[in-house]
């Protein structure tokens, strides 16, 4: 397995190399330790997600950073058979994962290889673009964002899913004992990856907060953005116009 929990991953900016082997490595115990760490509510994030996008029947959707695919899948709830869903990640092994996630399920999800900062797509493919628990992940936080404005077409919404910091108490202090404490021993436990579920605590550190994320859609050419923060703040979801 990678030095995940050593050099870039564990300090200062991820390095994407690293960040693609870390994945590549905890691919078939991910979808487990998502159901642990937030007791199964993380599916109930991600349909909040699909409402924010305003996709209709038949609509074209894009999933950035899309893993084993669960954003990816309920974009494809949501536009029905007849639309379609293309879910890009860098990581071959989490694609590999979705795509056996997509066969067994019968649903169809166009999984491709694809860097979040270098879209292979022209111009207003899209109805909406979504990102869950991925942009955390990448240095060029802006570029990315500007990546999914660009693919999408004038009005169409794009939606960021991520992890935040609480403000507020009592909530910061149990999320530092959860994510500072206990999140590492149990990802080491189920992932076998010690060093995996070390990094998301201090990527989730590092990451700006949810008034700066906003900002930054903005700066990417995004209008009307607004967020709402889940979970008692540690879950933002940003929702933006392209
Ligand atoms: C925490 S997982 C999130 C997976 C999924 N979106 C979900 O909701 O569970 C982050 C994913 O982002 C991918 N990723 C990180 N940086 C990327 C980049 N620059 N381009 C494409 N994928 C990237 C990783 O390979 C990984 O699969």
């Amino acid at each position: 397995m990678s030095a995940a929990g050593t050099g870039p991953l564990s300090s200062g900016s991820p390095e994407p190399g690293k960040v693609r082997d870390m994945f590549g490595g905890i691919a078939r115990r991910y979808d487990l330790m998502n159901t642990v760490m937030t007791a199964g509510m993380h599916h109930r994030w991600r349909r909040l997600g699909v409402e924010a996008a305003g996709l209709s029947w038949g609509g074209r959707a894009l999933d950035v950073c899309c893993g084993t695919g669960d954003f990816a899948f309920a974009l494809h709830d949501a536009v029905g058979p007849s639309g379609s869903v293309t879910g890009i990640d860098f990581s071959r092994r989490m694609l590999a994962v979705a795509q056996r996630k997509a066969e067994r399920s019968g649903r169809q999800v166009d999984f491709q290889w694809g860097d979040a900062t270098a879209l292979d797509f022209p111009d207003d493919s899209f109805d909406a673009a979504t990102v869950g628990f991925g942009i955390r992940n990448i240095p060029d936080i802006g570029g990315a964002f500007r990546e999914m404005a660009r693919v999408v077409r004038p009005g169409g919404r794009v939606v960021c899913l991520e992890i935040t910091q609480p403000e507020r108490q009592p909530f910061n202090f149990f999320y530092s004992l959860w994510f500072d404490r206990l999140v590492p021993v149990v990802g080491r436990l189920i992932s076998r990856d010690g060093g995996a579920y070390s990094y998301l605590p201090s990527s989730v550190k590092r990451f700006p907060p949810a008034p700066r994320l906003a900002g930054m859609m903005q700066e990417a050419g995004l209008t009307g953005v607004s967020y709402r923060l889940l979970a008692g703040g540690i879950i933002a979801l940003h929702t933006g116009t392209a």
